[in-house]
């Protein structure tokens, strides 16, 4: 999808960077037009390395390619973030004597702007004024929030996160094909304790299964995600999402039985230790009393996917994924046929991990099969995009 993001002269200016990011991670062609205040805020190099494509400014510039329309008519969304109070009353009374405003004029995208500025603008009648006609011409206002401003003032007015900003503009032109549906999704990884300061825990960022509550959730689902350990800045805020934290793979256990009660797909991405340590140390392990070697019992943790699958309801769908570390196409198929079997899934989406692969990074590479081991899609690229592919099928 080709995405125009507008960049007006805020101090939010700077986030703008994160919301381009999100867009482009997403897979979508990022087009950056930002004002001249915008770049006093935020440098053209970093827009340009971000969104992977040059950033437009100039009304003049490009003219025989008559991009001051160009933009806009090919645009499939446009996004305004930060809109300060002057871009929004530009906007609303449709000015176009810069290039933003022409690009907004020119297209018949959907249109979503992030409010950013001092309480006392957003409260202003003109503003008021401004957002209400906004509104009744069917544009899409993410925030803002309320909270720290820039200087000592806090109150209504910071521009929403980022991340907020992507996932709500993407459910704007997204298909609702989730509508009504209410998903579970675990992500994460369990980590078992040994003693108060150490567990037994595995790599998993938790990425792709927040990718796949994200695309649920912009698809209209109400969906209830439990996370496990998440890697930093992986925790999502989007609105349909609620979130539920878990560490051990008892914990997450209990709390997928209770949500799993109320779900009509439930998706367990989540790496779940197999094993956990037989005893936990109630104080921290010494190495004077341990001595040169330690041996840790471990005990077998349940299959949580296959005592979801023996309590599935009437109707309901249950996701498992397959982590495994076999390289050869044929014997990867073979295994994952085999645990498609023993878990008892309706579907089975496999991907293989390893050092450097699968746990952590950005993008990702599945093959989601059937209960019966039938391949029904294959998918590669970002994390956000394979969540697609995997709702796709799912929707059929
Ligand atoms: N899973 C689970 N409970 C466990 C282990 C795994 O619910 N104790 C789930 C995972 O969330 C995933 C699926 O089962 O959806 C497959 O996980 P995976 O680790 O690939 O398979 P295992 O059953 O653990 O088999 P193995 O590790 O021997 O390959």
């Amino acid at each position: 999808m080709k995405v125009v993001v507008g960049v007006s002269g805020g101090i939010a200016a700077y986030k703008a960077v994160g919301v381009v990011r999100g867009f482009v991670l997403a897979g979508h062609d990022v087009h950056v037009v930002a004002t001249e205040a915008a770049l006093r805020f935020v440098g053209r190099p970093t827009l340009e390395a971000i969104s992977r494509n040059p950033v437009h400014t100039e009304l003049f510039e490009g003219v025989a390619e008559v991009r001051h329309v160009a933009l806009g008519q090919s645009a499939d969304l446009i996004v305004v973030a930060p809109a300060t109070a002057n871009t929004l009353a530009k906007i609303a009374h449709g000015f176009a004597d810069d290039l933003l405003g022409t690009t907004i004029l020119a297209s018949e995208a959907p249109l979503v702007l992030a409010p950013a500025m001092h309480t006392e603008m957003w409260n202003d009648p003109a503003t008021r004024a401004n957002v209400a006609l906004l509104r009744e011409r069917g544009v899409t206002l993410v925030g803002p929030a309320s909270g720290r401003l820039t200087g000592r003032d806090s109150g209504p007015g910071r521009m929403a996160e980022p991340e907020e900003i992507v996932a709500a503009a993407l459910a704007v032109v997204g298909p609702r094909d989730f509508a009504g549906r209410r998903v579970l999704v675990t992500a994460g990884g369990t980590r078992e304790p040994i003693d108060p300061v150490r567990f037994v825990g595995n790599r998993s960022s938790g990425r792709q299964g927040v990718a796949l509550a994200r695309a649920a959730a912009a698809r209209g689902a109400q969906v209830h995600l439990i996370v496990a350990n998440l890697d930093d800045g992986v925790a999502p805020a989007d609105a349909g999402i609620t979130l539920e934290h878990v560490d051990t793979a008892a914990e997450l256990e209990a709390a997928a039985g209770r949500a799993a009660a109320e779900a009509d797909l439930v998706i367990m991405a989540a790496a779940v230790a197999d094993y956990r340590p037989d005893e936990v140390a109630a104080g921290k392990i010494k190495k004077e009393t341990q001595g040169d070697t330690l041996e840790l019992r471990l005990v077998k943790n349940p299959d949580i996917l296959r005592g979801l699958v023996d309590a599935r309801r009437e109707g309901q769908t249950v996701v498992g994924f397959a982590a495994e570390t076999e390289t050869d196409r044929e014997a990867l198929l073979e295994l994952a046929r085999a645990k498609a079997a023993r878990k008892g899934v309706d579907y089975l989406v496999v991907n293989t991990v390893g050092w450097s692969t699968g746990f952590g990074t950005p993008d990702n590479s599945i093959v989601m099969l059937s209960g019966s081991g039938d391949i029904l899609t294959e998918a590669s690229g970002p994390k956000a995009s394979v969540a697609d592919r995997i709702l796709d099928v799912l929707a059929r």
